[in-house]
């Protein structure tokens, strides 16, 4: 393998992609949302009234359906829906979007196919663990719930149609993170091998610092 890759998971709220967004910049790297898939599969889900239950109808939309990044931005289908896959509905349904198989499996091929053309850092729950189990790095970022759900809280604010407190943000973190450490397939775990840091009291650049100095 040519590329190099570098893994980031961890919970949800933890800041693996303003930190995996910052280490890719800095070496010039693809940065490689992963979230952003499964959110961008929900959200056609949600917009196509196609329930998880629904086999066939999900098989056959994702046979059909195109995910690509293209400066900063996500498509889905040729569409950019950076934004749109960041409403509350797709956040609480994409856990049992993400936790069927085919779904995994179809991102799982593109995932990989991108990091084998790209030296990429790439940000997820099962990047070290099954997506890039060769990476030449892996981090595991986590931080209390408390404080996740503060940033979270933070970063929501400065849109003007917000309207969540930060309990409601609490738990549905809480949530989120229960189904993805708990489901069958590539469940939230850290890999054997991924050096560990709790950002709960760390800055960004603290944390990007320590992460190079792992590289
Ligand atoms: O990273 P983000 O919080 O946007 O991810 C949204 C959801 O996508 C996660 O809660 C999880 O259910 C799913 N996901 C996943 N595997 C990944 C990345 C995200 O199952 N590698």
């Amino acid at each position: 393998r040519k590329t190099i890759q570098i893994a980031i998971d961890g919970p949800a709220g933890a800041g693996k992609s303003t930190i995996a967004k910052k280490l890719a910049k800095e070496l010039n790297f693809l940065y490689i949302d992963t979230g952003a898939m499964y959110r961008a599969i929900t959200y056609k889900l949600l917009i196509n009234h196609i329930e998880v239950t629904a086999h066939k109808e999900l098989v056959d939309l994702l046979t059909s359906t195109n995910i690509r990044f293209e400066k900063g931005d996500i498509l889905l289908d040729g569409n950019v829906v950076t934004h749109k896959i960041r409403s509350p509905e797709v956040t609480d349904n994409v856990s049992k979007v993400s936790a069927i198989k085919e779904v995994r499996m179809t991102l799982l091929k593109i995932q990989q196919e991108i990091a084998s053309k790209n030296n990429v850092v790439m940000d997820g729950r099962d990047i070290g663990t099954r997506v890039l189990p060769k990476a030449d790095l892996k981090v595991f970022l986590t931080a209390s719930v408390e404080e996740r759900a503060n940033r979270r809280y933070q970063e929501l604010k400065t849109d003007p149609s917000f309207n969540l407190s930060l309990r409601t943000i609490k738990n549905s973190i809480e949530q989120r993170d229960y189904e993805d450490e708990n489901r069958e397939l590539d469940p939230l775990v850290p890999a054997n091998d991924a050096i560990l840091i709790d950002t709960t009291k760390m800055s960004i650049n603290e944390v990007v610092e320590k992460i190079k100095e792992n590289l």
